[in-house]
């Protein structure tokens, strides 16, 4: 387990932070990101989508599943509304790929793209920005703009089922160390002090403040605030708001791994959907 410590967020600059935009640690995400809950999800993602189709990446970041289907040959559009992600993902983009990529900085229910894709992703819980149904149905009003008869989307979002609730929810979730990771090829670590600082359970909303302390033997380097706002859906929720966007669910699964959702368990919600 993991040391608990006291440790209040209480920084200027984290109570500044726009939530969710990675402002201060875009250049820390690839090492930081929580490879139990993505397990298998880059494999997922290949194994339905094919060499040559074309995929808007809603929420992109980094470009971590995007670069991946470039390299198989598919056209991606990137889009993300935090410059500071668009820029680590612009460092990594292989020149003989280039022209498999367009990017573009913008809301995701602010999209209005005159262009269909063959695949519309939200990898890693990027509909979760979107705290209530209002943005969610403008959301996914224009994602169906962007589809033909043969177009999928795919989000997911984590499954708020107790496992989950335990760790996000609760009130004790105050100044914990929550993850602890070297960097491979540097000679330090990176630690996250996470805190609950809202978690309005009508709502469904959870807000989280983080420290993510850069240390080395000799102590903390460097200390980088951030801050997650986000919505949760239970899986009932989430089948009411796609039918009523004007979806179905083709697929619906718990894991990458294509395990069915179960009721009470602590598991992903992976949704593939198609229009009516
Ligand atoms: C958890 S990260 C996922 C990044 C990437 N999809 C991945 O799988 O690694 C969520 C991403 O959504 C972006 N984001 C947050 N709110 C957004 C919004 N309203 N519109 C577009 N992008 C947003 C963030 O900047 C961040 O890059």
């Amino acid at each position: 387990m993991f040391p608990i410590l006291k440790m209040e967020i209480q920084t200027e600059q984290a109570h500044s932070m726009i939530p969710n935009l990675y402002q201060q640690t875009a250049g820390i995400y690839d090492f930081v990101i929580s490879k139990e809950v993505l397990e298998n999800d880059l494999e997922f993602y290949l194994s339905l989508i094919k060499s040559g189709q074309t995929v808007i990446d809603i929420g992109c970041g980094t470009g971590r599943v995007s670069l991946e289907l470039a390299k198989i040959g598919c056209h991606v559009t990137g889009v993300d509304l935090s410059e500071k992600m668009l820029e680590e993902f612009r460092k990594k983009i292989p020149s003989q790929y280039a022209d498999r990529f367009e990017l573009l900085c913008c809301n995701m229910n602010e999209l209005d793209l005159a262009k269909k894709f063959d695949w519309i992703i939200f990898p890693y819980r990027t509909f979760q920005a979107l705290r209530n149904d209002s943005e969610r149905v403008a959301c996914l009003e224009s994602v169906r703009k962007m589809m033909h008869p043969l177009s999928r989307v795919v989000i997911t979002l984590f499954n708020p089922n107790p496992g989950l609730l335990k760790i996000w929810g609760t009130a004790e979730m105050q100044g914990f160390v929550d993850f602890d990771v070297p960097i491979p090829n540097e000679n330090f670590s990176i630690r996250r002090i996470a805190s609950l600082v809202d978690h309005d359970i009508e709502q469904q909303t959870l807000g989280m403040q983080f420290i993510y302390q850069k240390y080395d033997k000799t102590g903390v380097l460097e200390e980088l605030p951030d801050a997650l706002e986000l919505g949760y859906l239970y899986p009932a929720q989430c089948e009411e708001i796609f039918l009523r966007s004007g979806f179905i669910i083709e697929k619906a699964y718990g894991s990458y791994n294509f395990e069915p959702i179960v009721e009470g368990v602590y598991q992903e919600q992976v949704f593939v959907l198609k229009c009516e």
